[in-house]
């Protein structure tokens, strides 16, 4: 485990130094629904080395198409980096069996767990990830602080991305030695305070039990994203109300939603809309908090009745 500021980073570490030893025509497998942090790092590593990105489909629902996946690997695939949970569509990606396909061809696959780690139970073993990466604070901890976690003879195989203090064994002028894992990544002084105050949330979500909850039906309001398993993330347009006036009145409500193109622009483009409103319910809320929802969606439509 390295700690790192947060996925995004993670994810530039692996694209920097794992993606040392991508080479023209080398091939990246990403998916259509992916956050703009596993799409931007790999487009850069395409541009540095040749290597080329293919995307995997997702169908009406917001499930990915399998079978173009499938036909997407081959034996040049080197990496396959797939969300877990869509943070615009709460699709729950089977990761496990993409990535014993992937495997299957003799890819690497990165696990963007931004958004499982605080739905899902997480086993890295069982699902046999090469690399996973999350953020402190999708997992009510603090800002700042996030995890990769690697394989150990992987990240043994790959350079540091960042020199300075701590990552290294011994310095001279003509040789400088790496630190053990995970040193070797955590270059300069680490966020200490971060890490205590992640090591504290985890503690508090690990004491509680997820709740599971159910919304009843709203005219006129459409679900963006119906995969048959989803996390508690309900992404949703209301009529022909934009978003931001949407999330502007429920805030006015003191109901707070996002509302925009949740850093996954290539997935609204695949749905046909400018911006979703999205809520996205943590283990806190209650069914009260529901239920002040359900009434705040009420005014909305009130208002552009
Ligand atoms: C699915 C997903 N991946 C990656 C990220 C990026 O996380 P961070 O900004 O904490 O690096 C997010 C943040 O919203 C996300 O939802």
């Amino acid at each position: 485990m390295i700690f790192t500021r947060g996925t995004t980073e993670a994810i530039n570490l692996v694209a920097y130094s794992f993606g040392q030893r991508f080479r023209e025509g080398d091939e990246i497998v990403i998916s259509t629904i992916e956050h703009h942090s596993n799409i931007v790092p790999w487009q850069m590593l395409c541009e540095r080395t040749g290597a080329v990105l293919r995307v995997i489909p997702v169908n009406d629902d917001g499930d990915l198409d399998l079978d173009a996946y499938a036909a997407l690997l081959s034996p040049r695939t080197k990496l396959v980096s797939i969300v877990h949970v869509s943070n615009a569509l709460g699709t729950v990606n089977p990761v496990r069996e993409m990535i014993r396909m992937a495997h299957d061809v003799g890819a690497r696959v990165l696990v963007d767990a931004a958004q499982s780690v605080q739905h899902l139970p997480i086993d890295v073993r069982e699902m046999d990830c090469d690399f996973l990466a999350f953020s402190g604070h999708k997992l009510y901890g603090p800002t700042g602080i996030g995890v990769l976690y690697g394989k150990r003879e992987l990240l043994e195989s790959m350079p540091p991305w960042q020199g300075g203090g701590d990552m290294i064994l011994s310095v001279t002028f003509e040789k400088t030695t790496w630190n053990a894992l995970p040193y070797k990544f955590e270059a300069g002084t680490p966020n200490i305070a971060g890490a205590i105050g992640l090591g504290a949330a985890i503690g508090y979500y690990q004491s509680l039990d997820l709740a599971a909850v159910i919304m009843r039906e709203v005219t006129g309001l459409s679900i963006v994203g119906n995969a048959k398993v989803k996390a508690s993330v309900a992404s949703f347009t209301l009529c022909a109300i934009h978003p931001h006036d949407i999330g502007t009145i429920l805030d006015r409500h003191g109901i707070a939603i996002r509302a925009g193109h949740h850093c996954a622009q290539p997935t609204m483009k695949r749905f046909n809309v400018p911006a979703t409103a999205r809520a996205s319910f943590a283990l806190y809320n209650t069914v009260a908090d529901v239920d002040a929802l359900l009434d705040g969606i009420d005014r909305v439509l009130e208002v552009f009745a």
